[in-house]
């Protein structure tokens, strides 16, 4: 086998020819779109660290759901902003919180469009961290607690789907059990299965004012230098009863979210996170680079690492590239 029997360029040669020996194919329903809530009315603040994102109260974030929905893109990931930080984070489950407000704005406005809820402390804790702090220590179980608080008032409020992102042990377990004891039993879970203590999250942090006041995340989220780990996260997440499951960030770990689709049958969901968008975005600013080419490429190699779906802020970009 060799030259000139073999041409590899042979089937580069148009395309045509280049569509018709592709392998993987991005396509508008394989795609999640992040959104931030607040509270209040006719709120539409641009978030600064990240290109058209916008903190958005409940009335305008219907709004933009109805935008979504018109673009093609089935999912929306939703983020909340607290009207005010305590210890416990207790305002991650207030009844009339900006998530809760939104996802019943939302449900009236466009019901079809699926609604998945980030579920975490930090953005609602003074101390910025992801779960309770006791003695200094980040508390797992009294964690767990309140996160299986906070998923029922999303559910009560109308979420099709749970999405814990604490990296908590067990979590998936304690949010699986209140659901059904609450009669939820349709709601999903998407867990944040294989989530990295990753400097990729900087852009976000800004936008949620969710930075950990002291230390930082690695007692609870992942080496980025191990994948093993990654795959026990997974299938004990999976025991527990997580839908989905997750690996983020996403172009760092490519080799994560291969071996994960090679081992697990659900869905795998990988999160093109904040600084990975905003690193292109920022290179084409200066002139470096394409964007549009350059973030249909990160997507698409995403899913040729076998994603199933993919959590983006390019989400309405690709929406229009892809010609939906
Ligand atoms: C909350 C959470 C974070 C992200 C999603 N959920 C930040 C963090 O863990 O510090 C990051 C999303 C992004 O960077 O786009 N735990």
């Amino acid at each position: 086998m060799g030259f000139p029997e073999h041409r590899m360029r042979r089937l580069r040669s148009s395309d045509a020819m280049r569509r018709l020996v592709r392998r993987s194919s991005l396509s508008i329903d394989d795609l999640v779109y992040p959104l931030f809530a607040c509270v209040g009315e006719g709120v539409k603040e641009p978030i600064e660290s990240m290109d058209g994102c916008f903190h958005l109260s409940p009335d305008l974030i219907a709004v933009e759901a109805a935008e979504v929905v018109s673009m093609g893109i089935p999912a929306i990931l939703l983020f909340g902003l607290p009207e005010k930080k305590d210890e416990s984070g207790s305002d991650a489950w207030a009844e009339n919180g900006a998530v809760q407000q939104s996802i019943k704005r939302i449900k009236d406005a466009v019901p079809d469009l699926l609604v998945i809820t980030d579920v975490c402390l930090c953005a609602y804790t003074t101390t910025g961290h992801c779960g309770v702090v006791k003695n200094g220590r980040i508390d797992n179980d009294a964690t767990c607690e309140l996160l299986a608080k906070t998923a029922l008032s999303h559910a009560q409020a109308g979420a099709d789907i749970i999405a814990p992102s604490d990296m908590m042990d067990g979590r998936v377990g304690y949010i699986r059990q209140c659901l059904e004891q609450n009669g939820f039993h349709d709601t999903g879970i998407m867990s944040y299965a294989a989530k990295y203590a990753s400097a990729f999250y900087g852009p976000f942090r800004d936008a949620v004012h969710s930075a950990p006041q002291f230390g930082d995340r690695k007692t609870y989220q992942m080496d980025p230098a191990s994948s093993d780990q990654a795959m026990q996260e997974i299938a004990l997440d999976i025991e527990e009863g997580a839908d989905i499951v997750m690996v983020k960030p996403a172009l760092c770990f490519l080799d994560v979210i291969q071996r994960a689709k090679a081992r697990f049958d659900c869905p795998i969901a990988a999160y093109f996170v904040s600084g990975e968008y905003m690193m292109i975005n920022a290179a084409a600013k200066a002139g470096l680079l394409e964007q549009e080419t350059a973030m249909m490429e990160a997507l698409t190699c995403i899913k040729r690492a076998g994603a199933d779906i993919i959590i983006t802020y390019a989400a309405k970009t690709a929406s229009k590239l892809l010609g939906a």
